[in-house]
Protein backbone atom coordinates (compact mmCIF):
# COMPACT_ATOMS: atom_id res chain seq x y z
CA UNK A 1 0.00 0.00 0.00
CA UNK A 2 1.49 3.42 -0.80
CA UNK A 3 1.95 5.51 1.87
CA UNK A 4 -0.25 8.94 1.92
CA UNK A 5 2.60 11.06 2.48
CA UNK A 6 6.60 10.54 1.96
CA UNK A 7 8.91 13.39 3.34
CA UNK A 8 12.39 12.95 1.79
CA UNK A 9 16.22 13.76 2.13
CA UNK A 10 15.86 15.92 5.46
CA UNK A 11 17.69 15.77 8.58
CA UNK A 12 15.51 14.64 11.16
CA UNK A 13 16.24 15.34 14.55
CA UNK A 14 14.77 14.25 18.28
CA UNK A 15 15.46 14.84 21.92
CA UNK A 16 18.32 12.76 21.31
CA UNK A 17 19.32 12.61 17.48
CA UNK A 18 19.94 14.11 14.33
CA UNK A 19 19.80 11.43 11.75
CA UNK A 20 19.44 11.64 7.89
CA UNK A 21 15.94 9.59 6.82
CA UNK A 22 12.62 9.98 5.12
CA UNK A 23 9.31 9.51 7.03
CA UNK A 24 6.50 7.31 5.75
CA UNK A 25 3.00 8.42 7.04
CA UNK A 26 0.01 7.10 6.72
CA UNK A 27 -3.54 7.52 8.17
CA UNK A 28 -2.46 10.28 10.16
CA UNK A 29 0.84 8.15 11.71
CA UNK A 30 4.52 8.05 11.35
CA UNK A 31 4.67 4.67 10.00
CA UNK A 32 7.72 4.31 8.61
CA UNK A 33 11.61 6.04 9.47
CA UNK A 34 14.21 4.69 6.75
CA UNK A 35 15.76 4.93 3.03
CA UNK A 36 13.85 4.34 -0.03
CA UNK A 37 10.33 4.03 1.41
CA UNK A 38 8.62 3.24 -1.95
CA UNK A 39 5.06 4.39 -3.09
CA UNK A 40 3.58 7.89 -2.13
CA UNK A 41 0.23 9.46 -2.93
CA UNK A 42 2.45 13.00 -1.79
CA UNK A 43 5.48 13.65 -0.92
CA UNK A 44 7.26 16.56 -0.09
CA UNK A 45 11.51 17.22 -0.71
CA UNK A 46 12.80 18.56 2.65
CA UNK A 47 16.69 18.50 1.09
CA UNK A 48 18.87 21.26 3.55
CA UNK A 49 15.87 21.48 6.03
CA UNK A 50 15.58 20.47 9.31
CA UNK A 51 12.48 18.01 9.96
CA UNK A 52 11.43 18.64 13.89
CA UNK A 53 8.51 17.20 16.17
CA UNK A 54 6.18 20.03 15.71
CA UNK A 55 6.12 22.04 18.90
CA UNK A 56 4.22 22.09 21.66
CA UNK A 57 3.41 24.50 24.04
CA UNK A 58 1.89 23.96 27.27
CA UNK A 59 1.22 27.64 28.68
CA UNK A 60 -1.17 29.46 26.40
CA UNK A 61 -3.89 31.86 27.38
CA UNK A 62 -6.55 32.22 24.85
CA UNK A 63 -9.96 33.32 25.01
CA UNK A 64 -9.57 33.47 28.93
CA UNK A 65 -11.94 35.77 30.97
CA UNK A 66 -9.83 38.60 31.85
CA UNK A 67 -12.15 41.05 34.33
CA UNK A 68 -14.10 44.07 33.80
CA UNK A 69 -14.22 45.11 29.94
CA UNK A 70 -10.64 43.42 29.23
CA UNK A 71 -10.77 40.90 26.52
CA UNK A 72 -8.53 38.71 25.24
CA UNK A 73 -7.23 39.51 22.07
CA UNK A 74 -6.71 35.78 20.29
CA UNK A 75 -9.72 33.46 20.46
CA UNK A 76 -9.39 29.73 19.44
CA UNK A 77 -9.11 30.26 15.22
CA UNK A 78 -6.44 33.08 15.67
CA UNK A 79 -4.43 31.71 18.30
CA UNK A 80 -3.96 28.36 17.13
CA UNK A 81 -3.30 29.65 13.58
CA UNK A 82 -0.59 32.23 14.91
CA UNK A 83 1.07 28.77 16.65
CA UNK A 84 0.64 26.97 13.76
CA UNK A 85 2.81 29.10 11.55
CA UNK A 86 5.51 29.36 14.32
CA UNK A 87 5.83 25.48 13.97
CA UNK A 88 3.52 24.34 16.51
CA UNK A 89 0.87 21.11 16.11
CA UNK A 90 -0.22 21.18 19.70
CA UNK A 91 -0.93 24.02 22.40
CA UNK A 92 -2.24 23.71 26.16
CA UNK A 93 -4.37 26.60 26.97
CA UNK A 94 -5.82 27.27 30.02
CA UNK A 95 -9.70 26.66 31.34
CA UNK A 96 -10.47 28.84 34.08
CA UNK A 97 -13.17 28.24 36.46
CA UNK A 98 -15.13 31.03 37.94
CA UNK A 99 -15.25 31.60 41.26
CA UNK A 100 -18.41 29.43 42.64
CA UNK A 101 -18.72 27.92 40.01
CA UNK A 102 -18.16 24.17 39.08
CA UNK A 103 -14.98 23.58 36.81
CA UNK A 104 -17.27 21.77 34.38
CA UNK A 105 -19.44 24.56 33.46
CA UNK A 106 -16.04 26.42 32.05
CA UNK A 107 -14.99 23.29 30.32
CA UNK A 108 -18.43 22.91 28.74
CA UNK A 109 -17.81 26.85 27.26
CA UNK A 110 -13.84 25.84 26.43
CA UNK A 111 -14.89 23.24 24.14
CA UNK A 112 -17.74 25.32 22.45
CA UNK A 113 -15.06 27.66 21.97
CA UNK A 114 -12.44 25.27 20.38
CA UNK A 115 -14.49 23.14 18.74
CA UNK A 116 -14.24 23.27 14.87
CA UNK A 117 -12.00 26.31 15.06
CA UNK A 118 -8.96 24.77 15.80
CA UNK A 119 -5.77 24.34 13.19
CA UNK A 120 -3.39 22.73 16.26
CA UNK A 121 -4.73 20.12 18.31
CA UNK A 122 -5.23 21.57 22.00
CA UNK A 123 -5.63 20.26 25.22
CA UNK A 124 -6.77 21.51 28.45
CA UNK A 125 -5.25 22.71 31.86
CA UNK A 126 -7.32 24.03 34.54
CA UNK A 127 -6.87 26.74 36.94
CA UNK A 128 -8.66 26.24 40.14
CA UNK A 129 -9.55 29.24 41.41
CA UNK A 130 -12.09 28.21 43.91
CA UNK A 131 -11.11 24.88 45.63
CA UNK A 132 -14.03 24.16 47.44
CA UNK A 133 -15.37 20.59 49.01
CA UNK A 134 -17.03 19.69 45.86
CA UNK A 135 -14.09 20.92 43.36
CA UNK A 136 -11.71 19.03 45.61
CA UNK A 137 -13.75 16.02 46.50
CA UNK A 138 -15.60 15.28 43.52
CA UNK A 139 -15.14 17.29 40.26
CA UNK A 140 -11.73 17.49 40.09
CA UNK A 141 -10.36 13.60 40.62
CA UNK A 142 -13.29 13.14 37.79
CA UNK A 143 -12.00 15.48 35.46
CA UNK A 144 -8.46 13.75 35.76
CA UNK A 145 -10.28 10.41 35.25
CA UNK A 146 -12.01 11.94 31.95
CA UNK A 147 -8.46 13.31 30.81
CA UNK A 148 -7.59 16.83 32.35
CA UNK A 149 -4.82 15.35 34.20
CA UNK A 150 -2.83 19.27 35.59
CA UNK A 151 -4.21 22.22 37.36
CA UNK A 152 -2.88 25.46 37.24
CA UNK A 153 -3.02 27.48 41.40
CA UNK A 154 -1.90 30.96 41.51
CA UNK A 155 0.12 32.68 44.44
CA UNK A 156 -0.85 36.15 43.06
CA UNK A 157 -3.71 38.12 41.14
CA UNK A 158 -6.52 39.34 43.57
CA UNK A 159 -9.02 37.36 41.92
CA UNK A 160 -7.37 34.12 41.46
CA UNK A 161 -4.76 33.64 44.21
CA UNK A 162 -5.19 30.59 46.52
CA UNK A 163 -3.94 30.52 50.50
CA UNK A 164 -0.97 28.06 51.08
CA UNK A 165 -4.00 25.72 52.66
CA UNK A 166 -5.87 26.06 49.48
CA UNK A 167 -3.15 24.91 47.88
CA UNK A 168 -2.21 22.38 50.17
CA UNK A 169 -5.61 21.21 49.50
CA UNK A 170 -5.51 21.08 45.40
CA UNK A 171 -2.08 19.65 45.65
CA UNK A 172 -3.67 16.33 47.67
CA UNK A 173 -5.99 15.92 44.61
CA UNK A 174 -2.91 15.45 42.60
CA UNK A 175 -1.15 13.27 45.17
CA UNK A 176 -4.45 11.27 45.80
CA UNK A 177 -4.89 11.25 41.42
CA UNK A 178 -1.90 11.48 39.81
CA UNK A 179 -2.61 15.01 38.19
CA UNK A 180 -0.22 17.94 38.30
CA UNK A 181 -0.01 20.88 39.52
CA UNK A 182 1.55 24.09 38.03
CA UNK A 183 2.29 27.19 40.08
CA UNK A 184 2.51 30.80 39.58
CA UNK A 185 4.73 31.63 42.16
CA UNK A 186 5.05 35.31 43.27
CA UNK A 187 3.80 37.07 46.41
CA UNK A 188 0.50 39.05 45.85
CA UNK A 189 0.38 40.16 49.67
CA UNK A 190 4.15 41.55 49.17
CA UNK A 191 3.14 43.21 45.57
CA UNK A 192 0.15 44.26 47.17
CA UNK A 193 2.65 46.40 49.86
CA UNK A 194 4.97 47.71 47.19
CA UNK A 195 1.58 48.99 44.59
CA UNK A 196 0.40 50.66 47.84
CA UNK A 197 4.11 52.52 47.98
CA UNK A 198 4.49 53.14 44.66
CA UNK A 199 0.61 54.93 43.80
CA UNK A 200 1.30 56.75 47.06
CA UNK A 201 4.37 58.51 45.57
CA UNK A 202 2.98 58.77 42.39
CA UNK A 203 4.36 56.30 40.22
CA UNK A 204 1.70 54.46 38.29
CA UNK A 205 3.63 54.24 35.08
CA UNK A 206 4.07 50.99 33.55
CA UNK A 207 7.55 50.38 34.46
CA UNK A 208 6.16 50.28 38.42
CA UNK A 209 4.59 47.23 37.20
CA UNK A 210 8.43 45.43 37.25
CA UNK A 211 9.80 47.73 40.05
CA UNK A 212 6.75 45.97 42.42
CA UNK A 213 7.33 42.76 41.28
CA UNK A 214 10.80 42.51 42.56
CA UNK A 215 12.73 39.27 42.51
CA UNK A 216 12.28 38.83 46.08
CA UNK A 217 8.77 38.53 45.47
CA UNK A 218 9.30 35.40 42.92
CA UNK A 219 11.81 33.59 45.02
CA UNK A 220 10.05 33.87 48.29
CA UNK A 221 7.05 32.30 46.39
CA UNK A 222 8.93 29.67 44.31
CA UNK A 223 10.30 28.46 47.53
CA UNK A 224 6.88 28.13 49.09
CA UNK A 225 5.72 26.14 46.38
CA UNK A 226 7.83 23.86 46.20
CA UNK A 227 8.01 23.17 50.37
CA UNK A 228 3.91 23.27 49.88
CA UNK A 229 4.72 20.36 47.56
CA UNK A 230 7.37 18.63 49.27
CA UNK A 231 4.48 18.65 52.47
CA UNK A 232 1.98 17.44 49.74
CA UNK A 233 4.25 14.88 48.11
CA UNK A 234 3.47 15.81 44.82
CA UNK A 235 6.07 16.12 41.95
CA UNK A 236 5.39 20.15 40.26
CA UNK A 237 5.61 22.51 37.69
CA UNK A 238 7.08 25.94 38.62
CA UNK A 239 6.12 28.11 35.09
CA UNK A 240 7.46 31.02 33.89
CA UNK A 241 10.55 31.53 35.82
CA UNK A 242 12.44 35.01 35.36
CA UNK A 243 15.78 34.82 37.40
CA UNK A 244 18.86 32.87 38.79
CA UNK A 245 17.38 33.10 42.68
CA UNK A 246 13.98 31.49 41.66
CA UNK A 247 16.18 28.73 39.65
CA UNK A 248 18.23 28.49 42.65
CA UNK A 249 15.27 27.34 44.79
CA UNK A 250 14.59 24.58 42.00
CA UNK A 251 18.24 23.23 41.83
CA UNK A 252 17.63 23.01 46.13
CA UNK A 253 14.41 21.28 45.78
CA UNK A 254 15.67 18.76 43.40
CA UNK A 255 18.93 18.17 45.60
CA UNK A 256 16.65 17.15 48.44
CA UNK A 257 15.32 14.29 45.77
CA UNK A 258 11.91 16.57 44.68
CA UNK A 259 10.21 16.43 40.81
CA UNK A 260 10.49 19.77 39.62
CA UNK A 261 10.18 20.84 36.85
CA UNK A 262 10.50 24.60 35.53
CA UNK A 263 9.71 26.30 32.98
CA UNK A 264 10.91 29.37 31.41
CA UNK A 265 9.55 31.89 28.81
CA UNK A 266 11.18 33.84 25.87
CA UNK A 267 10.46 37.25 27.28
CA UNK A 268 12.87 36.20 30.27
CA UNK A 269 15.22 35.76 27.14
CA UNK A 270 14.76 38.72 25.08
CA UNK A 271 13.12 41.64 27.33
CA UNK A 272 14.10 43.53 30.44
CA UNK A 273 12.44 45.92 32.76
CA UNK A 274 13.70 48.66 30.30
CA UNK A 275 11.46 47.65 28.12
CA UNK A 276 8.47 48.83 30.43
CA UNK A 277 9.96 52.46 30.28
CA UNK A 278 8.39 53.23 27.19
CA UNK A 279 7.10 56.36 25.94
CA UNK A 280 3.05 57.50 25.73
CA UNK A 281 2.34 54.54 27.74
CA UNK A 282 3.82 51.99 25.27
CA UNK A 283 5.74 50.12 28.31
CA UNK A 284 1.84 48.48 28.32
CA UNK A 285 3.28 46.31 25.87
CA UNK A 286 5.48 44.42 28.07
CA UNK A 287 3.65 44.29 31.00
CA UNK A 288 3.31 40.25 32.26
CA UNK A 289 4.04 38.56 35.49
CA UNK A 290 6.67 38.17 36.53
CA UNK A 291 8.20 40.89 35.11
CA UNK A 292 11.46 40.53 32.65
CA UNK A 293 14.02 41.55 34.62
CA UNK A 294 18.01 42.12 33.45
CA UNK A 295 20.52 41.05 31.36
CA UNK A 296 21.54 39.09 34.24
CA UNK A 297 18.67 37.29 34.16
CA UNK A 298 18.71 36.69 30.39
CA UNK A 299 21.97 35.03 30.95
CA UNK A 300 21.01 32.93 34.04
CA UNK A 301 17.84 31.43 32.11
CA UNK A 302 20.10 30.75 29.29
CA UNK A 303 22.34 29.00 31.46
CA UNK A 304 19.35 27.12 33.04
CA UNK A 305 18.05 26.00 29.44
CA UNK A 306 21.65 24.90 28.55
CA UNK A 307 21.77 22.74 32.01
CA UNK A 308 18.34 21.77 32.45
CA UNK A 309 17.15 24.11 35.25
CA UNK A 310 14.45 24.22 32.73
CA UNK A 311 13.02 21.08 30.90
CA UNK A 312 10.16 23.25 29.53
CA UNK A 313 10.31 26.22 27.06
CA UNK A 314 6.42 27.79 26.29
CA UNK A 315 5.55 31.04 25.19
CA UNK A 316 2.94 32.37 28.37
CA UNK A 317 0.97 33.76 24.84
CA UNK A 318 -1.62 35.73 26.81
CA UNK A 319 -2.15 38.30 24.33
CA UNK A 320 -4.52 41.95 24.80
CA UNK A 321 -4.43 44.47 21.97
CA UNK A 322 -2.74 47.80 22.98
CA UNK A 323 -4.11 50.36 21.04
CA UNK A 324 -7.49 49.60 22.59
CA UNK A 325 -9.90 50.15 25.35
CA UNK A 326 -10.21 46.92 25.83
CA UNK A 327 -6.74 46.27 26.06
CA UNK A 328 -3.50 47.66 27.69
CA UNK A 329 -5.23 51.03 26.90
CA UNK A 330 -8.17 50.27 28.86
CA UNK A 331 -9.63 53.55 30.34
CA UNK A 332 -8.54 52.09 34.35
CA UNK A 333 -5.14 50.83 32.90
CA UNK A 334 -4.28 54.39 31.85
CA UNK A 335 -4.65 55.71 35.34
CA UNK A 336 -2.28 53.04 37.08
CA UNK A 337 0.04 50.36 35.86
CA UNK A 338 -1.97 47.90 38.27
CA UNK A 339 -4.69 47.91 36.03
CA UNK A 340 -2.83 47.31 32.65
CA UNK A 341 -3.80 43.42 32.07
CA UNK A 342 -0.82 41.21 32.41
CA UNK A 343 0.68 39.44 29.58
CA UNK A 344 1.74 39.21 26.21
CA UNK A 345 1.70 37.77 22.99
CA UNK A 346 4.17 34.98 21.99
CA UNK A 347 3.31 31.98 20.74
CA UNK A 348 4.51 32.70 17.10
CA UNK A 349 7.75 33.58 17.89
CA UNK A 350 8.50 30.80 20.89
CA UNK A 351 10.39 28.43 18.54
CA UNK A 352 11.85 31.20 15.91
CA UNK A 353 13.05 33.15 18.72
CA UNK A 354 15.02 29.51 20.69
CA UNK A 355 15.97 28.63 17.61
CA UNK A 356 17.54 31.80 16.36
CA UNK A 357 19.15 33.38 19.49
CA UNK A 358 19.95 29.19 21.03
CA UNK A 359 20.53 26.61 18.21
CA UNK A 360 22.24 29.29 15.63
CA UNK A 361 24.36 31.22 18.06
CA UNK A 362 25.38 27.60 19.79
CA UNK A 363 24.35 28.37 22.82
CA UNK A 364 21.98 24.77 22.96
CA UNK A 365 21.93 21.82 19.69
CA UNK A 366 19.04 20.48 18.15
CA UNK A 367 18.03 18.13 19.91
CA UNK A 368 18.01 20.28 23.65
CA UNK A 369 15.57 22.56 21.52
CA UNK A 370 13.02 19.44 20.78
CA UNK A 371 13.75 18.46 24.17
CA UNK A 372 12.86 21.71 25.43
CA UNK A 373 9.76 22.54 22.97
CA UNK A 374 8.53 19.48 21.89
CA UNK A 375 9.58 16.34 23.77
CA UNK A 376 9.88 17.61 27.47
CA UNK A 377 6.77 18.93 26.88
CA UNK A 378 5.18 15.90 25.93
CA UNK A 379 6.24 13.56 28.70
CA UNK A 380 5.23 16.46 31.06
CA UNK A 381 1.87 16.70 30.46
CA UNK A 382 0.97 13.08 29.42
CA UNK A 383 0.99 13.19 25.59
CA UNK A 384 3.61 11.10 24.82
CA UNK A 385 4.74 8.77 23.04
CA UNK A 386 1.63 9.81 20.83
CA UNK A 387 3.16 13.54 20.82
CA UNK A 388 6.16 15.24 20.84
CA UNK A 389 8.72 12.52 18.73
CA UNK A 390 9.47 11.78 15.34
CA UNK A 391 9.12 7.67 15.70
CA UNK A 392 7.33 4.93 14.41
CA UNK A 393 3.76 5.13 16.20
CA UNK A 394 3.47 8.84 16.88
CA UNK A 395 0.90 11.49 15.61
CA UNK A 396 2.84 12.94 12.29
CA UNK A 397 3.54 16.37 13.65
CA UNK A 398 6.01 17.93 12.12
CA UNK A 399 7.76 20.88 11.48
CA UNK A 400 10.23 21.55 8.56
CA UNK A 401 12.35 24.26 9.08
CA UNK A 402 14.94 26.27 6.80
CA UNK A 403 17.54 26.76 9.24
CA UNK A 404 19.15 29.95 7.08
CA UNK A 405 16.11 31.48 6.25
CA UNK A 406 16.52 34.97 7.77
CA UNK A 407 13.37 37.70 8.60
CA UNK A 408 12.82 40.32 10.72
CA UNK A 409 9.81 40.32 12.70
CA UNK A 410 6.87 42.34 11.73
CA UNK A 411 3.83 42.20 13.85
CA UNK A 412 1.87 43.11 10.52
CA UNK A 413 2.74 39.64 8.87
CA UNK A 414 2.40 37.36 12.10
CA UNK A 415 -1.30 35.51 12.76
CA UNK A 416 -2.64 36.35 15.70
CA UNK A 417 -5.34 38.87 17.51
CA UNK A 418 -2.94 41.12 19.22
CA UNK A 419 -1.86 44.46 17.39
CA UNK A 420 1.73 44.90 18.22
CA UNK A 421 4.65 41.99 18.95
CA UNK A 422 6.73 42.90 21.74
CA UNK A 423 9.60 40.95 19.49
CA UNK A 424 8.98 43.65 16.74
CA UNK A 425 12.06 44.27 14.30
CA UNK A 426 13.80 41.61 16.10
CA UNK A 427 16.25 39.68 13.23
CA UNK A 428 16.09 35.92 13.59
CA UNK A 429 17.27 33.33 11.21
CA UNK A 430 15.88 29.51 11.01
CA UNK A 431 12.01 30.00 10.27
CA UNK A 432 9.37 26.97 9.60
CA UNK A 433 8.45 26.59 6.64
CA UNK A 434 5.82 23.52 6.60
CA UNK A 435 3.74 22.36 9.03
CA UNK A 436 2.26 18.94 9.09
CA UNK A 437 -0.86 17.93 11.66
CA UNK A 438 -1.89 14.01 11.96
CA UNK A 439 -0.15 14.10 8.20
CA UNK A 440 -2.20 16.39 6.85
CA UNK A 441 -0.17 19.46 4.98
CA UNK A 442 -1.27 22.53 7.01
CA UNK A 443 1.44 25.62 6.16
CA UNK A 444 3.05 24.99 2.34
CA UNK A 445 6.08 27.35 1.87
CA UNK A 446 4.90 29.97 4.31
CA UNK A 447 0.87 30.08 3.11
CA UNK A 448 -1.94 28.75 4.77
CA UNK A 449 -3.38 25.44 2.92
CA UNK A 450 -4.58 23.54 5.94
CA UNK A 451 -8.39 24.34 7.63
CA UNK A 452 -9.83 25.77 10.56
CA UNK A 453 -11.09 23.10 12.09
CA UNK A 454 -8.22 20.50 11.22
CA UNK A 455 -7.05 20.56 14.95
CA UNK A 456 -8.56 18.55 17.39
CA UNK A 457 -9.33 18.24 21.26
CA UNK A 458 -7.14 15.37 22.55
CA UNK A 459 -7.30 14.15 25.94
CA UNK A 460 -4.26 13.47 28.01
CA UNK A 461 -2.90 10.74 30.11
CA UNK A 462 -1.38 11.64 33.24
CA UNK A 463 2.40 13.09 33.94
CA UNK A 464 5.39 10.58 33.66
CA UNK A 465 6.52 12.36 36.53
CA UNK A 466 2.92 11.65 38.33
CA UNK A 467 2.74 7.63 37.28
CA UNK A 468 6.53 7.21 38.09
CA UNK A 469 6.86 7.33 41.50
CA UNK A 470 9.63 6.08 43.23
CA UNK A 471 8.92 6.15 46.85
CA UNK A 472 6.04 5.56 48.26
CA UNK A 473 3.55 9.00 49.68
CA UNK A 474 4.70 9.88 53.11
CA UNK A 475 1.06 10.18 54.31
O1 LIG B 1 1.40 38.06 32.67
C1 LIG B 1 1.07 36.91 32.44
N1 LIG B 1 1.96 35.94 32.53
N2 LIG B 1 -0.19 36.65 32.13
C2 LIG B 1 -0.69 35.38 31.90
C3 LIG B 1 -1.24 34.78 33.10
C4 LIG B 1 -0.21 34.02 33.83
O2 LIG B 1 0.02 34.34 34.97
O3 LIG B 1 0.38 33.10 33.30
ZN1 LIG C 1 1.09 32.60 35.55
ZN1 LIG D 1 8.61 53.93 42.31
ZN1 LIG E 1 0.47 32.17 31.80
Amino acid sequence: MPYDLVIQNGTIATASDVFQADIGIRDGVIVQIGRDLGEAVESIDATGRYVLPGGIDSHVHIAQPSGEGIVMADDFESGTRSALFGGNTTILPFCLQEKGRPLREALKAYHAFADGNCYTDVSFHLIVSDPSDAVLGQELPALVEDGYTSFKVFMTYEDLRLSDGQILDTMDVARRTGALVMVHCENEDAIRYLIGRHEAEGDVAPRAHATTRPVAVEREATHRAVSLAEVADVPLVIVHVSNRESMEEIERARRRGRKVIGETCPQYLMLTADDLDGMDWEGAKFVCSPPPRDAESQEACWDGLERGVFDLFSSDHCPFRYDDPAGKRNPKGMTSFRHIPNGIPGVELRLPILFSEGVNKGRIDLPRFVALTATNQAKTYGLYPRKGTIAIGADADIAIWDPALTRTVRHAEMHDGADYSPYEGLELTGWPTIVVLGGKLMVSDGALVGRKGDGRYRSRDRSYLATRRDRPTAL
